[in-house]
């Protein structure tokens, strides 16, 4: 069964309440939180207190994406905001296994991401340490952008470097997931599937759902 994670970041950021309870009631079985702060990606989006605010429309569990540099600084507050899995990314902070720390020591699940020119081995040694492994497949910054096709070898590579581990974190893919690619993505070993524009783009939030759902063969 894969995980189906809608971004927000596609929504109608006007009505961000009634898109997640759509959402929801579609099927989705993840809300993933894209937070961008106009450096470490050239986007800004939202902080902890809209978070705070959308965590009363929902138990759906907050996958929280901290596309952001230097993010020790702000664990706490998001954690504090309602995110149930805080993901960094490796290139942003100088001591990832410190911050992976940080985040458990909030009873937070800890993520690490991974942009397309990172390679594997960058987290070869903290993956015991962690609950999810985030494979960008886009340049983060965006969405709507085109799934870069080489990373499908990597999202494989991926799944074999966690399959030898006691607890496999899960493996979760983000960006330019559409219903044509959603089946080798879900095939080379994708636990979790993120998409943004291929479903908030769309009018009938369950048909898109479902079909998604349908081509990832879960
Ligand atoms: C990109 C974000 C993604 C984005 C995906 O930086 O991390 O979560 O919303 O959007 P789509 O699915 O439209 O590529
Ligand atoms: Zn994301």
């Amino acid at each position: 069964m894969k995980i189906i994670a809608p971004s927000i970041l596609s929504a109608d950021g006007g009505k961000l309440s009634e898109e997640i309870i759509a959402v929801e009631k579609a099927g989705a079985d993840w809300i993933h939180i894209d937070v961008m702060d106009g450096n470490f990606v050239p986007n800004i989006t939202m902080g902890p207190s809209i978070i705070a605010a959308l965590r009363k429309t929902t138990k759906l569990l907050f996958d929280v994406h901290l596309m952001i540099e230097n993010p020790d600084r702000y664990i706490e507050s998001f954690s504090h905001a309602g995110a149930d899995i805080i993901t960094v990314h490796a290139e942003a902070t100088n001591h990832l296994h410190r911050t992976i720390d940080l985040i458990k020591s909030f009873g937070q699940k800890a993520g690490v991401s991974l942009n397309p020119a990172t390679p594997l081995v960058q987290v070869e040694d903290v993956i015991r340490h962690i609950d999810l492994l985030l494979i960008m497949t886009v340049n983060p910054g965006f969405g709507g952008q085109q799934f870069i096709a080489t990373s499908l070898s990597k999202i494989a590579r991926a799944n074999k470097m966690l399959e030898g581990l006691p607890r496999k974190p899960l493996l979760e893919v983000d960006g330019g997931v559409t219903l044509k690619n959603i089946g080798d993505i879900a095939q080379a070993g994708a636990d979790v599937i993120v998409a943004g524009a291929a479903i908030f783009g769309t009018e009938d939030y369950k048909k898109t759902i479902s079909s998604l759902k349908l081509a990832a063969g879960s």
